[in-house]
């Protein structure tokens, strides 16, 4: 199934939805994250270097406080940089 997963990420240019809600994630100030925008890390919402060869690559962040943050878990956030939930999982299709 990964690789099947995978191929058609490939084939469609699109991530995969991992979840169709956000993930709730405790970061801590100044560690560096790898949030994945592939959506086929199993590592979510983080990478874990399954987008090699999909032409997605890992967002890095690096929180400024610790805290609680909400990241985008269906890869359709308006801002593909920003990986901070913006709702998008309500509003569009998400048949894949
Ligand atoms: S596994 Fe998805 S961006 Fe790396």
């Amino acid at each position: 199934m990964q690789n099947q997963d995978k191929q058609k990420v490939i084939e469609t240019g699109t991530s995969k939805v991992a979840a169709r809600f956000p993930f709730t994630v405790f970061l801590e100030q100044g560690i560096e994250y790898y949030y994945c925008t592939c959506g086929l890390g199993s590592t979510q919402p983080f990478c874990d270097g399954q987008c090699e060869g999909t032409g997605f690559e890992p967002v890095k962040i690096i929180p400024k406080r610790s805290g609680n943050a909400l990241l985008c878990g269906c890869k359709r956030q308006c801002d593909p940089k920003n990986p901070n939930c913006d709702g998008s999982h309500s509003v569009v299709n998400l048949d894949w």
